[in-house]
């Protein structure tokens, strides 16, 4: 195995499957791993590298399949062993690597061992896998702190112990039924461990790491001062109690031992929302995790200053630690690009969810979106596609209030509506019901016209969003591949760099057309350019030079 395939990960494409909203094999209107080996050709296809599949696990799907109940096994919604075996050796057949997604700060209230832990009573060793506390007052009847659920509420409850009298209160970051794991005890760092394992061996090719700045906390600190509600918000203050904390460093460096156990290594990816760069950084050190989503680049604006600025901190800082930069624009939690490109506040609001309002110009937010695509893609580093991106769907913003399964929507007292919008299953045919996502329906409402941006019709179409990213994604190999770009002089509202000697990146922010540095060819552009050979206002390039 050469140096240059072992490093496949540092310049790769790598799509999200939302497996329950990919595509649907058995007709329950959910989607599934029957669904997935079916569509595999379509991604092979679309010249992707990877895939990263959200939780499949046995879970109650209380929040999306992160609340996992077992962590060796598929929810039977999804298939089986058998099956995600099967799709693993499909996948490798096309040449398209595997990544899992695995849960550690938190389980199920499913999970065996919480069962457990509540049966076993105070102080039971049982209990000492998860975050237990005496409550204040005089009975016990206040919560241990102030510390919130990001998802809205208080982040404790309170459990009826055996005996039928109110007992301790549990700590959960997320929902109600994700009771955290105490990282302090060397249980759950064996258990995990174990768990890497066991899907390694069974030939996946890495781990998108869920919440990698959580885990260890230090629960004798202080309440916290609030001053704002989201998800994900975090007081802006230093030495956080639950995120962040420097601790977990050290469970990353056994996790990478047994990564480069393998041959060839397996591959981590942190979602980490922390700040600054930094702080980033310090999770991608040579010893720890490998790359990490660029939230910073996520939640900039759609202007020059910041997106400039994204991405200089993002090629030196990480750079620094010998990691290379990484792009993201969209994924399951956070609001369509179309959608938020198409506002008048064009930057990710606060906390991960990072939902704003104000009315949407869709056609405007597709023409950024189509830029955006061509930039992400030239920069250098890895980047992230999320299902759906590729097709321009926007994010459905008027789901019935029956329908809405995030708990954010029930925990924030029904006043967020949470990350539904952007989980609505695929279409892939123009017609039909749930537009060929399955014969069973859509577990959520797909809106009308939706067809009219299904792979089947914009397949063939050469204006379409998927014709871009299809092109974009071919070309993209001929970049070359070292890590590093160089900005060319341009106008204010306009980005222009270089990539070698020979590739150009041109993207007008403005609205005024800007002039195009020389150039030999137009290699690809998001559309088209003025009849003087101008780039329109929302518009982006690649030349050769
Ligand atoms: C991550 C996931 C999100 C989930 C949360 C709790 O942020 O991306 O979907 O709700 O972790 O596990």
């Amino acid at each position: 195995m050469t140096q240059a395939s072992r490093d496949w990960w540092r310049d790769a494409v790598i799509y999200q499957v939302y497996i329950r909203s990919f595509a649907d094999g058995n007709g329950d209107g959910e989607g599934d791993i029957a669904g997935l080996r079916e569509r595999l050709p379509y991604l092979r296809d679309l010249g992707i590298d990877a895939l990263w599949i959200n939780p499949w696990y046995p879970s109650p799907l209380n929040d999306g399949g992160y609340d996992v109940a077992d962590f060796r096994d598929i929810d039977p919604r999804f298939g089986d062993l058998a099956q995600a075996k099967s799709l693993l050796d499909e996948a490798h057949g096309f040449g398209l690597k595997v990544l899992l997604d695995i849960v550690p700060n938190h389980s199920s209230w499913d999970h065996r061992w919480f069962k457990e832990a509540l049966a076993a009573g105070p102080g039971s060793p049982e209990r000492a896998r998860y975050i237990f506390r005496d409550g204040r007052g005089d009975d016990g009847e206040l919560p241990p702190n102030n510390w919130r659920s990001v998802f809205g509420g208080p982040a404790w409850e309170r459990v009826t112990e055996p005996d039928g009298t109110p007992g301790q209160w549990y700590f959960h970051i997320f929902d109600v039924s994700q009771p955290d794991f105490d990282w302090e005890n060397p249980e759950v760092r064996a258990e995990f461990l174990d768990i890497l394992r066991f899907w390694f061996d069974l030939g996946v090719d890495g781990f998108r790491i869920d919440v990698a700045h959580g885990m260890v906390k230090n629960m004798d600190g202080p309440d916290l001062p609030y001053d704002e509600s989201g998800l994900l918000d975090r007081p802006s203050i230093a030495d956080h109690p639950f995120f962040d904390r420097d601790g977990v460093h050290e469970i990353y460096r056994g996790w990478r031992e047994i990564a480069d156990a393998y041959d060839p290594p397996k591959l981590y990816v942190a979602e980490a929302w922390v700040e600054p760069a930094e702080r980033l950084a310090r999770y991608l050190r040579d010893d720890e995790l490998h790359s990490a989503f660029n939230f910073d680049y996520l939640k900039s604006a759609w202007t020059t200053a910041e997106l400039r600025r994204s991405i200089d901190d993002s090629v030196t800082v990480l750079g620094s630690v010998g990691a290379p930069a990484t792009w993201v624009l969209e994924n399951h939690d956070v609001e369509r690009v179309v959608t938020r490109y198409g506002r008048g506040v064009t930057a990710a609001g606060a906390g991960h969810a990072g939902r704003v309002s104000g009315p949407v110009d869709v056609e405007l937010g597709t023409q950024r979106a189509r830029a955006a695509a061509l930039l992400m893609l030239a920069l250098p580093g890895g980047a992230y596609v999320y299902q759906g991106q590729e097709l321009g769907l926007a994010e459905v913003l008027d789901l019935p209030e029956e329908s809405l399964q995030d708990p954010v929507w029930e925990r924030s007292g029904r006043t967020e509506r949470g990350r539904d919008g952007c989980r609505v299953p695929l279409p892939w045919a123009t017609s039909g019901s749930s537009y060929g996502f399955g014969a069973g329906g859509a577990w959520l409402p797909q809106p009308a016209g939706w067809g009219d941006r299904s792979v089947e019709a914009e397949t063939g179409d050469p204006g379409s969003v998927l014709s871009l990213y299809r092109s974009a994604l071919r070309l993209r190999r001929d970049i070359p591949a070292d890590e590093s770009l160089t900005w060319l002089p341009s106008a204010a509202d306009v980005l222009a760099f270089r990539r070698g000697e020979a590739f150009a990146c041109v993207v007008n922010l403005g609205t005024a057309p800007a002039d195009l540095p020389e150039h030999r060819e137009v290699i690809l552009s998001s559309g088209p350019l003025g009849p003087d050979g101008r780039l329109p206002g929302d518009t982006a390039v690649w030349l050769a030079v």
